[in-house]
């Protein structure tokens, strides 16, 4: 298993700290026209330092830059920079650039190494650790990519501080998630909206997250877990056709499971009202603003993805959820009653 490194003040020895696992030679640090200007510079000082010999690409910021075009164009800057097998590209930035990097990574000269460095807390907690690398397709999201881990990830919370307050919302939703998955006490800590020192939260939810990929890399037993607010969670996204943040979505998606838990007869504690108090608390949306009809549509659109019975994530109390399977035609009624 590889390591992942979270301290504060940690971009400044990206150099050695990536040494440690990588001969130095050539790199790339990719990230985007948002991130470039804050952290960029501090990174390329500290590759140089430790003998790396680094090459700088910005892209522009935002879900588009996860699709085809940006993804063989990278690697023809990746074969322009002259990276070899025995070299690494190093993702700087939020789940976009993670997800992108990683997935030229995976396949140029058919797979290198890749640092990863988040700097949004949803890549802290959730994409920059698990390997899964993906780009869109105009079909979806994330239909085309890859499993592949980074050699390491190194973050540094002190670069959230300059997050937008929406955007260290969304990461509070996927850190609260593994509170209500796995964890009471860390549901605890975050019940009363972000914490200013992050380190602790990062280090708990990676902790979390990697002992459930260890036992299930390819996703198909217990990994399922972290998709709790997500089959909701998606739908309400493509209703709001990706206007609302992913991690508000799966807000109110874990809400929405909550109360299907308590209708399902899953619960063990009805643990709605504190699953809305904790969200509210960190400033994320708990209703959707769509009917269940529409919702309904738009989860059933990715029906060919699910067959006939979904697989619904429900908390049974706080820190332990079930895998519920269940019919997707009686999707509609529980939406309705959900919705609520
Ligand atoms: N691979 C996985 O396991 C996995 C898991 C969850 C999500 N994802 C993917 O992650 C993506 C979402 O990631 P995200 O929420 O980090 O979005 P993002 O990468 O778009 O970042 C959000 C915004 O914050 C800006 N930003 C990033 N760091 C900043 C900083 N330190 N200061 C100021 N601004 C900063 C970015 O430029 C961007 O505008 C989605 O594409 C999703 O599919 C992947
Ligand atoms: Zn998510």
């Amino acid at each position: 298993m590889y390591d992942v490194l979270i301290e504060r003040g940690l971009l400044s020895a990206v150099g050695a700290k990536s040494a440690e696992v990588l001969s130095p030679g050539r790199t790339m640090v990719v990230t985007d026209e948002h991130v470039a200007p804050l952290y960029a510079d501090t990174v390329l000082t500290s590759l140089h330092r430790a003998g790396f010999d680094p090459a700088l690409t910005v892209l522009p910021a935002g879900e588009s830059t996860k699709c085809g075009t940006q993804y063989i164009a990278l690697l023809e800057k990746m074969a322009e920079a002259g990276l070899t097998r025995s070299d690494c590209v190093i993702a700087l930035g939020g789940g976009v650039i993670g997800d992108l990097v990683g997935f030229a990574a995976a396949t140029y000269l058919r797979g290198i190494a890749v640092v990863q460095i988040p700097t949004t807390l949803l890549a802290a907690v959730d994409s920059s650790v698990g390997g899964k690398t993906a780009i869109d397709l105009a079909a979806g999201k994330n239909l085309v990519g890859a499993f592949h881990r980074p050699v390491r990830v190194l973050c540094d919370p002190d670069t959230l501080a300059t997050l937008p307050p929406e955007q260290l919302a969304a990461g509070m939703a996927e850190s609260i998630k593994y509170g209500v998955l796995f964890d009471q006490s860390l549901f605890d800590l975050l019940a009363h909206g972000a914490p200013q020192d992050l380190t602790e939260t990062i280090s708990r939810c990676v902790a979390l997250k990697q002992a459930v990929v260890s036992r299930d890399f390819t996703d198909r037993g217990e990994r399922q877990l972290l998709n709790l607010g997500h089959t909701f969670g998606h739908a309400i996204e493509a209703c709001s056709h990706y206007r609302i943040l992913h991690g508000e979505a799966v807000a109110i998606g874990m809400r929405m499971a909550a109360r299907a838990a308590v209708l399902l007869g899953v619960a063990e504690l009805d643990c709605t009202d504190a699953i809305t108090d904790a969200l509210t608390a960190a400033g994320l949306p708990t209703r959707a603003e769509f009917t269940a009809a529409e919702l309904t549509a738009a989860a059933l659109h990715d029906k060919k993805r699910m067959g006939d019975t979904l697989k619904l994530v429900l908390p049974v109390e706080i820190g332990h959820c079930a895998l519920h399977p269940f019919p997707v035609d009686r999707l509609g009624e529980l939406m309705e009653e959900v919705c609520r």
